[in-house]
């Protein structure tokens, strides 16, 4: 018998917080309590239902493929997937609080909702958990208790959670597939296994979007009237831009999976708004001439906005430097957020 030598795995503190790292939530739960579902109960109770077969009950089991050395990786590609499995995890597992407090909030007043909030719960804690044993493989651990107890936690109020939560559901749901796709049709830059596991994971996520469009549609005036207009637009221009300008920071990574950022970036954009499409009442014109050159703009300007920040300024030095960069970028998003919409013509009513 062979034995191997246990790796030493060093405890990782999460990085540091800036306007563009994923975020950790709370909401207002006796709200979510109190809403009447019954408009749509049938078609969430179809999807607490689906979760309930736990389709990936036996999806996310390391097989030997992971027990290889990864340490043939330079530092550099070591670095930039620490990087990504650190993000991912994190997204992942904001995802898992929300969800279980939420369920947690809800179990005596709205037992159908806090049971499809704990099916969710479930599955982020899969997914985040899977990829902390991923970081362990280049010998790196997030801690996530100190996580939860440390982290700020932003406030948002139900609505703004079931439009941005059903947008990153989907969102995740096409970088997750696209990435598989691209690798199975160029396996030789499959260089670690995780990638294999999307397809499939994938599907959770998509799952976790259809639940959120469900209980937007058992309120209706989310989706139909003209406030939700302008939220929906918002939601939209908030999830790409954000998406946008934190993957072309990150172009190396995906290069080292062979993907252009931007490519990618623009195709997850393109396809997560014909999926919301089918809900809300109105989407982006992505296909406006000037919607991507803004986008462009706004990378740009994030881009000086991040050298700044690697400059050896005082706080205050680099807090001055960098208004004049806020000021354009705000105003490119604006710019973005009045280009002409697309009508989807779909009112929803039971
Ligand atoms: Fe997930
Ligand atoms: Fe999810």
């Amino acid at each position: 018998m062979t034995l191997t030598k246990p790796k030493k795995i060093e405890n990782k503190i999460a990085a540091k917080e800036t306007l563009l790292t994923p975020r950790f939530y709370t909401t207002d739960f006796e709200e979510i309590s109190k809403l009447d579902i019954s408009k749509n109960q049938q078609e969430i109770e179809a999807i607490v239902e689906e979760f309930r077969i736990d389709y990936n009950r036996d999806h996310f089991i390391r097989d030997k493929e992971f027990s290889k050395t990864w340490d043939s990786f330079d530092e550099k590609t070591r670095n930039i997937f620490i990087e990504f499995l650190e993000r991912s995890c994190t997204a992942e597992f904001s995802g898992f609080l929300l969800y279980k407090e939420i369920s947690r909030n809800l179990k005596n007043l709205n037992p159908l909702l806090a049971e499809g909030f704990s099916f969710m719960a479930r599955d982020e804690a899969r997914h985040a958990g899977f990829l902390n044993k991923a970081m362990s493989d280049f010998n790196i651990s997030l801690d996530l208790g100190f996580l939860t107890k440390t982290r700020k936690y932003t406030f948002f109020s139900p609505k703004f959670i079931f439009y941005s939560t059903y947008l990153s559901e989907k969102i995740g749901y096409w970088r997750y597939i696209t990435i598989y796709r691209h690798l199975e049709k160029n396996p030789s830059y499959r260089v670690y296994p995780l990638f294999r596991f999307f397809e499939s994971w994938c599907q959770d996520e998509n799952r976790h979007g259809d639940f959120f469009a469900a209980l937007l549609k058992s309120q209706e005036h989310l989706l139909n009237t003209n406030e939700a207009r302008l939220w929906c637009r918002f939601f939209l221009l908030s999830v790409f831009a954000t998406m946008y300008l934190n993957d072309l920071q990150r172009k190396d990574f995906y290069a080292s999976i062979g993907l252009n950022a931007k490519e990618f970036d623009q195709y997850v954009i393109r396809k997560t708004n014909q999926s919301a499409k089918t809900l809300f009442p109105i989407v982006l014109d992505v296909d406006h001439p000037e919607f991507f050159l803004l986008l462009d703009k706004c990378s740009t300007i994030n881009q000086k906005l991040s050298e700044i920040d690697k400059e050896e300024y005082s706080t205050i030095a680099k807090s001055i430097f960098k208004v004049p960069y806020y000021g354009k970028l705000i105003f490119t998003l604006i710019k973005l957020y009045l280009l002409k919409p697309i009508e989807t013509n779909y009112i929803w009513a039971m």
